[in-house]
């Protein structure tokens, strides 16, 4: 194959993005334009899906303009247009869908429906040399699960949270510690001002045999804690952020041990990675407990930049190119899905 280039879209939360790619021989982002709808969620404490549809129906057109004009393109010059279909907030999926859509008949290019959760399962093959199989750890607001990658269209998911996503309990953690939204980097920025080891908190899950994961057990013994002391000062709000912080990262550390180990027994002749995705691979201890599970078994780790770790539309036209490399793709017949496990 030589090379594609596609036009990428993406509105399934409160990220409006376009961009566009081209690869897979030379795996160039020529564009990659994103416009959070932070402000107009802040002071709902979370993300309010009306709003949110609204908000890119406001704006998803000129960001597409924005990534054609940064990329040099015109819409002759793309191969194809590739949105996310789901899974995500009904409202955004369909207007980011939709206009997709309109693009490609317009234009006459193949349309590509692609997951979103397949998006950031492939990313990691735009910015590093990465074959498969692969061992994926997806961690933000909406999702917590170890994905085995296999190849394009070939997933097995591993283990989920059977409660709160992760970045969901960082949040909420937050906001039940009167720290602004999103909590996660409020979170993070507190504890380090914290005592570790001031609090006791539980380690979810941890003694039972497979990959899934709990969270709002965590969350609750956190609660009853700050309860008894209330009301709580700054260093106690401080030392709880700590504590938190270290039972997620333990956690997530124990468990990757085991998804790594998990795959040495399945491929024994291929040297195991695990790649992190989602916004909560910004916290810098999550990251480094990671780093050093790795280590231990001889891992890779790989981290995406950041701006590619969180929702982006460079990994959907990403996921775009690696769908049509592998022959024709023509998704005008797909629906927007709010649910769509990969
Ligand atoms: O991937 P993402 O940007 O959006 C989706 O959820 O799809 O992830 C956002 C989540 C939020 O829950 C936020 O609190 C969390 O990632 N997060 C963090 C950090 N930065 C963002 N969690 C822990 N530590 C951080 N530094
Ligand atoms: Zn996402």
């Amino acid at each position: 194959t030589g090379s594609l280039t596609v036009l990428g879209i993406e509105t399934s939360c409160d990220e409006t993005a376009a961009a566009v790619v081209r690869g897979p021989a030379d795996r160039q982002i020529l564009s990659n334009v994103i416009r959070s709808q932070f402000d107009e969620h802040k002071a709902f404490g979370g993300v309010v899906p009306e709003i949110a549809a609204r908000a890119h129906i406001e704006v998803l057109d000129k960001i597409v303009q924005q990534a054609m004009d940064e990329a040099g393109c015109s819409f002759d010059d793309i191969d194809a247009v590739a949105a996310t279909a789901g899974p995500g907030l009904i409202g955004g999926v369909i207007v980011g869908f939709l206009t997709a859509k309109a693009i490609a008949m317009a234009a006459a290019k193949p349309l590509i429906a692609v997951n979103h959760l397949e998006g950031h399962a492939l990313t990691a093959r735009l910015t590093d040399d990465l074959e498969f199989p692969f061992l994926l750890l997806l961690v933000s607001g909406g999702h917590s699960q170890f994905l085995l990658v296999k190849g394009v269209g070939d997933y097995e998911r591993l283990g989920t949270t059977i409660d709160d996503a992760i970045g969901e309990a960082f949040d909420k953690t937050a906001k039940l510690l009167g720290l602004p939204y999103p909590g996660g980097p409020n979170v993070e920025r507190l504890a380090r001002e914290g005592d570790v080891n001031r609090f006791k908190l539980p380690r979810p899950l941890l003694d039972r045999p497979g990959l899934d994961m709990s969270f709002a057990g965590l969350k609750t013994a956190l609660r009853t804690q700050a309860k008894k002391l209330e009301p709580i000062d700054d260093q106690t709000v401080a030392d709880l952020c700590a504590g938190f912080q270290r039972a997620v990262s333990d956690v997530l550390a124990t468990r990757t041990s085991r998804a790594l180990g998990l795959f040495k027994d399945r491929f024994p002749d291929v040297q195991p990675t695990i790649v992190v995705a989602g916004g909560v691979a910004a916290n810098a201890e999550i990251r480094s407990a990671l780093l050093e599970a790795a280590k231990r078994v001889d891992a890779r780790f790989i981290a995406p930049p950041m701006a590619l770790c969180t929702d982006n539309a460079a990994m959907i036209a990403w996921a775009g190119i690696e769908r049509l490399r592998l022959g024709p793709v023509d998704d005008m017949a797909v629906s927007p899905r709010p649910r769509w496990p990969l």
